[in-house]
C-alpha cells in the first residue's frame, strides 16, 4: 500500500483549498468530541471567520498538519501580549487536534515538536496548555513529551449537563529532551516566517 505523505508547517496565508480543508477538519473533530471550546459545529461561515481571524492576530501563530497535502490538524501557538513583560517567557498551545480519519500517523507528535521549536526560537522558556481529563490520546502525548501536570480544575467543561475536569500542564523548554524522547516522525516543511 502507498505510504501517505505527512508534513507539518506554519501557515501564514491560506492557499488553494487550505481554508476549506481546515474548516472540514475542524467540523469533523468537533463532531468527534474535539476537546476544546466548541461542542457542535458553529457553521461553515463562523469557522471561516474564526480561522481567518487567527491569521490576523499578531500574537497567534497557526501550525497545520497535512496528509497528502490536505490540512488535517492544527495547533496554535499563542504568544504573550507585548504588555505582559513579566509573563513574556510563557507561550500557550491551543486548538490542538488532528481530524479522526488522519490520526495515528504521528502528525500530532510532529506538530507539537514544530510548535515547541518555533516557541524556543522566539524566546519562550515554557509552554502552557490545558486539556479535558477525558482526552486520553492528548494526555498520553503531552505526558510522554515532557509536559508536567500542575493543576486540576474540577469544573473545566460542561458537556451534556455533566462537569468534566480539566488538567493544566507546562513544559520547561530550557530542560534537556527526556531520555528516550521520541524523534519527529514526519517530514517537516516550514512555510513562512518561523
Ligand atoms: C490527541 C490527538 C491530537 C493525537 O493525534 P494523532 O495524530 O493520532 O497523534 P500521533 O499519531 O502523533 O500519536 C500520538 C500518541 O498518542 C497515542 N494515542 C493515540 N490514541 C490514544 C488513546 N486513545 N489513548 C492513549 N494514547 C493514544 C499514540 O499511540 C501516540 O503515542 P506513542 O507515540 O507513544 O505511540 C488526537 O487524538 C486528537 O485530535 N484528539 C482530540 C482533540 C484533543 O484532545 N486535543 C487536545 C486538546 S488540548
Amino acid at each position: 500500500m502507498k505510504k501517505m505523505r505527512t508534513a507539518v508547517e506554519r501557515l501564514t496565508e491560506f492557499q488553494s483549498s487550505d481554508l476549506e480543508d481546515l474548516c472540514q477538519a475542524t467540523e469533523e473533530a468537533i463532531i468527534d468530541g474535539l476537546g476544546f471550546e466548541w461542542l457542535k459545529p458553529p457553521g461553515r461561515r463562523a469557522l471561516e471567520t474564526y480561522w481567518r481571524g487567527v491569521l490576523l492576530v499578531p500574537e497567534r501563530q497557526l501550525f497545520v498538519a497535512r496528509l497528502d497535502g490536505t490540512i488535517v490538524g492544527t495547533g496554535q501557538l499563542v504568544l504573550p501580549t507585548r504588555s505582559n513583560q513579566a509573563g513574556a517567557f510563557d507561550f500557550r498551545l491551543t486548538t490542538f487536534f488532528v481530524t479522526p480519519w488522519a490520526r495515528g500517523h504521528g502528525l500530532a507528535r510532529g506538530l507539537l515538536r514544530e510548535v515547541e521549536d518555533a516557541a524556543r526560537r522566539q524566546g519562550a522558556k515554557q509552554i502552557s496548555l490545558e486539556v479535558r481529563a477525558t482526552q486520553d490520546a492528548a494526555i498520553h502525548l503531552y505526558e510522554t513529551s515532557g509536559y508536567v501536570r500542575w493543576g486540576i480544575k474540577p469544573r473545566f467543561a460542561l458537556i451534556r449537563r455533566k462537569y468534566i475536569e480539566g488538567y493544566y500542564y507546562t513544559k520547561d523548554l530550557t530542560a534537556e529532551a527526556p531520555e528516550g524522547g521520541k524523534t519527529l516522525p514526519v517530514a517537516v516543511a516550514t512555510r513562512g516566517p518561523g
